[in-house]
């Protein structure tokens, strides 16, 4: 299987793993037939890639970091305590009832990730406009724990920092969705409301009576800068909780990977060059070099051109390595197919980078074999 953004689907292209709606319902199941009335559905629904079958990389297979199961288990959760304020009043007695659960859950994400030995986030999270809030939520738990797992934190430590990390915005809790989807630019007042979540959010894991101090702390601070240059407080370097420095960062990362209804999502390649660029300014410099470490640049399955013009897919991400992961030739410099396996791993390759991503690699193929004919 291999990872296509939406805008370069095909039809007839068979889908490899399912896709769900806001509600987990399913949307499309695996084995699926790619029709154009599909593909158009997609796009409106904010689904920014899925993983197909076409056959030019049957034996790939890619896996989450965690399972499908504690995802989705995770992602309705969210769902249901971010919907459970009634009207403006946030009902403090559900939340309550539902944090024992986020407890449990956060328990299965964290004994997941310490289970996993290659730990390379491969984005595979497909996600809806409308699912943005909860899907963003979860995938911050994910990335947050990850980080701390590299940063050899204890099982304790990393259950705080995914419950923390996790809840990081439930001060959205009763911000109205026309303020938090709008599609344009907000008015100073809006964006002075949307800045409230995060003292709203403190109070709220305070009087829930099940998070600690340091996990209310994140909801608080995670949109302080490293640089002074955030909010609610302007705090900089180590007066902000490192627990919040991580979270700022998974936080961006994964919102930047995200199609918004005001901006389509950076793809994976920029949204790394994007954080890296961030390190010593919005963020702190240390735990950005550990999260450029666990993201992937290049994700399994992506199509690129390498720099002796041949065509090849990503197939392994090797941790300390993800520049430079191993890769398929696929394709000749003139859009020929490649007869035999050939693969070259980039790190020990040093003649050979990665040129560019290549979106719709079978329009990509079919010009250069018209250029070959022409030239
Ligand atoms: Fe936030």
């Amino acid at each position: 299987m291999r990872r296509v953004p939406v805008t370069a689907l095909h039809a007839g292209m068979k889908i490899a793993r399912p896709v769900y709606s806001a509600g987990g319902q399913m949307l499309l199941s695996a084995g699926l037939e790619l029709t154009e009335r599909y593909i158009e559905r997609l796009g409106k629904l904010g689904i920014n890639f899925v993983y197909v079958e076409d056959g030019l990389l049957p034996d790939l297979e890619v896996d989450d970091v965690i399972s499908d199961e504690t995802r989705s288990r995770a992602r309705s959760l969210m769902r249901e305590l971010l919907q459970s304020s009634t009207g403006k009043r946030v009902d403090i007695k559900r939340c309550l009832l539902l944090s024992k659960e986020i407890q449990s859950v956060v328990e299965n994400i964290v004994d997941e990730l310490l289970g996993n030995k290659n730990l390379i986030f491969d984005m595979m999270d497909i996600r809806t406009h409308d699912d943005y809030t909860f899907a963003h939520s979860v995938n911050v738990g994910v990335l947050a724990v990850m980080a701390g797992l590299a940063m050899k934190m204890p099982r304790e430590r990393l259950l705080q920092l995914g419950k923390g990390a996790m809840l990081h915005d439930i001060g959205k809790i009763d911000l109205p969705l026309s303020i938090l989807n709008k599609p344009g630019k907000l008015t100073e007042d809006e964006f002075d409301q949307i800045k409230k979540h995060c003292q709203v959010g403190m109070q709220i894991l305070k009087h829930s009576g099940y998070v600690n101090i340091v996990e209310a702390a994140v909801a608080l601070q995670h949109h302080e800068r490293y640089d002074g240059s955030g909010y609610p407080g302007g705090l900089r370097g180590e007066q902000i909780h490192l627990f919040s420095r991580i979270t700022s960062i998974a936080d961006v990362y994964d919102a930047i990977t995200s199609n918004r209804v005001y901006r389509p999502a950076f793809p994976p390649h920029e949204a790394y060059e994007l954080l890296a660029a961030g390190g010593g300014s919005m963020f702190d410099y240390e735990i950005v070099r550990i999260f450029i470490e666990i993201i992937a640049p290049y994700p399994l399955g992506t199509i690129v051109e390498l720099s002796n013009g041949e065509i090849a897919a990503v197939v392994e991400n090797i941790p300390g390595f993800n520049l430079y992961p191993r890769v398929r030739v696929l394709f000749d410099p003139y859009g020929q197919e490649v007869g035999e396996m050939k693969e070259y791993f980039l790190a020990r390759q040093r003649d050979i980078v990665i040129h560019k991503v290549i979106d719709d690699v079978f329009k990509y193929v079919k010009e250069r074999s018209a250029q070959k004919k022409s030239g």
